[in-house]
Order: structure tokens, then C-alpha cells, then sequence
């Protein structure tokens, strides 16, 4: 009996240490944003979703508004994957994917439906392939929306009174180019800088959508906001290769399903939030007197249209965006 007894405690001792030890994967993830922005609340969705999908196998952690890594350091650290995910604007891909600029091109597209087609279309796959080919795993195009102009200078009303401001810009050689189109003075700044660069004179405007310009309250040091919807700012939310390579079958097949909802759900989204939070804006604009907003009529948006668009050639070359692209783009239906 006792003999029995120790024979199966030794066999259940070797099962236990046959069995793999299934250990759980974290995937850290590192987001420009603050959490309340709607890129911070999807992908709160996004972790949800994929830790219950995954039963806890697959952990994530959100770390927002820059606390791990600003702008474009964010892509050495995937490439190393010292950080797992991360939805950087496309600008900030500059050097490495420079293709990605296209969204840079102001007045490229005709409105939010169009772009997405060209995103979900055989321009996006390509896109996504120039990426992969660069060491990075692209799950997703998000959106944040169209850009709007601010300053504290002269209002901007025609493209003249841009001359001679100087204005923010992202890493983005066609934002370079958009602005000195209009004769005025592009400055690349982190975007974490741009509050008390605004505030301290330092730069006298800015372009960002409704939505960052509401979260990072930009507006409380602007005297001026023209909707010019001229740009697009969206992200490409991409993760480490490294990361990807090594993830089970099982739990890339969580991450690439979750990725699709959050995707419908994300345009939603910001479509709402800068709907709502233009709203708030303009509560704000009435409220304390302390800021202009200019809804600018066809005719004036037509002539910052025909300023800037006359860049696009700049960018025809492959080595830059290339001719193609940029034509495929304009030709999506
Ligand atoms: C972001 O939305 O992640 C940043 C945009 C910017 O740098 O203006």
C-alpha cells in the first residue's frame, strides 16, 4: 500500500514537471496620448478584449502620454523590442517608411470615407508591406482626423497671412514643404513641447486635429483657429516583429481580431470626439472671449488648396513617397 502510495505521488510529481509551464506574455505598449484622448480609450478596449480572448495568456500594459518613449524614439524600441506596440503618427515613420508621408499631403483626399478606402484598399497593403520590409508588423490604420490651423499671430484667413509665422511642425519633410509653400516658417518640435512653446512665443501656431488640440489644450494659447481641414493625422499601429514572430498562433490570432474591432470602433470614435470636443472648443472660444474661431467658406479653403497642393511633384520620386502612390491615392474611388 505505502509502496502504491509512493508510486503514485512520484508519478504525478513527473507529470507536473512534464507538463510546459505556460508563461504569460506581456505586451507593453507606448502611446504619445494621454489615456482620455480616444486612442488611449480604444486601446483600453483593445487590452480588454485580447486578455479575455487570450484567458490572461497574453497580459497588456498601456503606458500613455509619453512616459516610456517621445516621437519617433518610440521605433528604435520596437525594433529592439524593449517596447511591444505602439500607434505612431505617420510623420513620425519619416526616415524609415518614407512613403507613409502620403498622408502628410494636404488636400490629398476628399473626405474620411474616401481615405479609408485608400487605407483598407491596395494602397494601404503596400504600405504595409514597405513597413514589414523595415522590421515592424503593421496591424492597423487608426484614425485621429483632419488638421486645423492655429495661431497667435495674424488670423488665417488666405494663405498670405501664414507668411512669416512660425509653425509647428511633426518630423515631416511634406509638412516642411506645406508650410514654406505659404511662405511661412516650419519648426519640427515634440509634441509635448508644443503647449509651452505656444505659451512662451517660442512658435506662433500650430496644426492639429480638434481632438489633440482639445486634450492637450492648445486652444488656451492660441488666439486664433481656422477649420481648414487641409491634413489628415492618423496612426499606424504597429508592433515589434521580433515580438510578433515569436507570439503563439493562438494569441496572434486574439491580437489580429481584436485589432479589426477596435479598428471600426476607433473611426468611430474620433469621428465623435472631434465632433464633440470641437463643441467644448467653441464653449471655451464664447465663454472667455480669449480665442477667434474662423470657419473658413469654399472659396477661401480653395486657395490654401491651390498654395499647397502645388508640393505634390516634390514627392514624385520613390525614394520619397513616389509618383504612384500618391496618383493611386487620388484616384480611389
Ligand atoms: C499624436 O497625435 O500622436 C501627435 C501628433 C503631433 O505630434 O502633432
Amino acid at each position: 500500500m505505502k509502496l502504491m502510495k509512493i508510486t503514485m505521488a512520484a508519478t504525478l510529481l513527473s507529470a507536473v514537471l512534464a507538463t510546459p509551464v505556460i508563461a504569460e506574455t506581456t505586451l507593453r505598449i507606448s502611446l504619445q496620448l494621454p489615456l482620455k484622448h480616444h486612442l488611449g480609450q480604444n486601446l483600453l478596449d483593445f487590452k480588454q478584449q485580447v486578455e479575455t480572448a487570450s484567458k490572461g495568456d497574453l497580459k497588456i500594459e498601456i503606458y500613455p502620454s509619453a512616459q516610456l518613449y517621445k516621437d519617433n524614439a518610440v521605433l528604435k524600441a520596437l525594433k529592439l523590442n524593449s517596447v511591444q506596440m505602439a500607434a505612431p503618427s505617420f510623420s513620425k515613420f519619416g526616415k524609415i517608411v518614407p512613403q507613409l508621408a502620403l498622408f502628410d499631403l494636404p488636400f490629398l483626399f476628399k473626405d474620411i470615407d474616401q481615405l479609408h478606402r485608400v487605407q483598407d484598399g491596395e494602397v494601404g497593403q503596400k504600405l504595409k508591406g514597405l513597413v514589414y520590409k523595415k522590421g515592424f508588423v503593421a496591424l492597423n490604420f487608426w484614425d485621429n482626423h483632419f488638421k486645423q490651423l492655429s495661431s497667435s499671430g495674424k488670423a488665417l484667413i488666405t494663405p498670405a497671412d501664414a507668411k512669416g509665422q512660425k509653425f509647428r511642425i511633426m518630423s515631416s519633410k511634406v509638412l516642411e514643404a506645406q508650410f514654406q509653400a505659404v511662405g511661412a516658417n516650419p519648426q519640427m518640435m515634440p509634441f509635448s513641447e508644443v503647449y509651452s512653446g505656444l505659451q512662451q512665443g517660442v512658435i506662433d501656431g500650430q496644426e492639429n486635429t480638434l481632438s489633440n488640440i482639445y486634450t492637450k489644450k492648445f486652444y488656451e494659447v492660441q488666439k486664433h483657429l481656422s477649420i481648414t481641414n487641409h491634413g489628415y493625422l492618423g496612426y499606424l499601429v504597429v508592433m515589434s516583429k521580433k515580438f510578433w514572430d515569436k507570439l503563439p498562433k493562438d494569441l496572434k490570432s486574439n491580437v489580429a481580431q481584436a485589432m479589426n474591432e477596435a479598428t471600426t470602433e476607433e473611426r468611430k470614435l474620433a469621428q465623435e470626439l472631434n465632433d464633440s470636443q470641437f463643441a467644448l472648443i467653441e464653449e471655451y472660444a464664447k465663454k472667455t472671449g480669449r480665442l477667434e474661431i474662423h470657419k473658413l467658406s469654399e472659396a477661401q479653403i480653395d486657395q490654401w488648396r491651390q498654395a499647397v497642393s502645388k508640393i505634390y511633384p516634390e514627392f514624385y520620386s520613390d525614394k520619397k513617397i513616389g509618383e504612384d502612390l500618391i496618383k493611386a491615392a487620388i484616384a480611389t474611388k
